[in-house]
């Protein structure tokens, strides 16, 4: 029995009671949802994913379930078409998103998120997206490798890595995890290699799935299209995320955003969310021994006014 990720605080902090709507953005085996649904079961629900597996599996077994529900495979990135084609832009109460890949995804091989087994290069979460893990790897600049490698988890042997793989696929097209775990074992001390390995793939997958993008415009648009009093809760699972949502929210609190030497406001910025957790919350250590997957999940909340 799996248990979701701060499952409790997210119960207690999603104030659904008497409340109508709820986005669940990423829905996956909807166990947020279901205990939501379970404690308040007045909710409509509307669930997204963009991982068609789950979809398929959520509407096999939940939709003849529960009537208040609506499940939408989508990329939230898209949030500002979802709301209007549901017609859910001015009735939200609370909106999750529980962010990053699924467990799921590393234990199928057949998507390429592990390196631990072989694979195709594909780390799609969408599979019906155009860029694979296959694509990036094969086709972009020395120089674009590089800067992946080292933007997103400033690997240290970044520009060693990107020139390997370009050798390499001078001389065959580089089209599985283990082909990638090799060609990097070749040039990596083994002392480090598998915490390289665990960089490099994350920051292919984030890449693939454009995940700060998406992150980054989903905040931007959450912000605009939805109506005030509705509640945002944000989990994430890695630094770059978190900053993201971090530095998001602080900056949609402030209402002037001018330089200190600005005497008049010249921004005309104004305050559009209220943060309700100043420091994130994280899981106990009994949550952490229970479930060693939400080790570094941290939760942000804020209100829109
Ligand atoms: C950590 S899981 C969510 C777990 C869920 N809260 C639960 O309790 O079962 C993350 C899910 O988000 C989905 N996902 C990630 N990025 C997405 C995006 N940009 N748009 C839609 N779904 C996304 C993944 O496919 C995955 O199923």
């Amino acid at each position: 029995m799996h248990t979701p990720v701060l499952l409790e605080k997210v119960l207690n902090k999603a104030n659904l009671e008497g409340k109508k709507n709820f986005i669940d953005w990423t829905l996956w085996l909807w166990w947020h949802s279901k205990k939501i649904f379970e404690k308040f079961p007045q909710i409509k629900i509307f669930w997204i994913d963009q991982d068609e597996k789950n979809i398929l599996l959520a509407k096999k077994n939940l939709e003849k379930i529960w009537k208040n529900l609506k499940i939408i495979k989508n990329n939230f990135a898209n949030i500002e078409k979802i709301c209007e084609q549901e017609n859910i832009k001015w009735e939200v109460d609370c909106i999750l998103l529980d962010i990053w890949v699924a467990s799921t995804h590393f234990d199928q091989w057949e998507r390429g998120f592990s390196f631990q087994n072989d694979g195709p290069l594909d780390m799609r979460m969408d599979t019906t997206a155009t860029k694979t893990a296959r694509n990036v790897i094969n086709n972009y600049h020395e120089q674009d490798l590089f800067i992946i490698f080292k933007k997103y988890w400033e690997e240290p042997s970044a520009r060693k890595i990107a020139k390997k793989i370009c050798e390499k696929r001078k001389i065959e097209t580089i089209k599985t995890s283990e082909e990638l775990k090799n060609l990097i074992a070749e040039i990596i001390n083994p002392k480090f290699l598998n915490s390289t390995l665990k960089r490099i793939f994350q920051a292919i997958r984030i890449e693939v799935n454009d995940e700060l993008w998406v992150l980054e415009k989903w905040l931007e648009w959450a912000c605009e299209v939805l109506a005030p009093w509705w509640r945002i809760i944000v989990i994430s699972y890695h630094s770059l995320e978190d900053r993201i949502v971090k530095k998001f929210f602080r900056n949609e609190e402030k209402n002037c955003i001018c330089p200190p030497i600005v005497p008049i406001c010249i921004c005309n910025k104004k305050q559009r969310l209220k943060i309700t957790t100043k420091k994130p919350i994280i899981p106990t250590e009994e949550e952490i021994e229970k479930n060693p997957r939400s080790r570094s999940a941290k939760m942000r909340i804020a209100e829109k006014i």
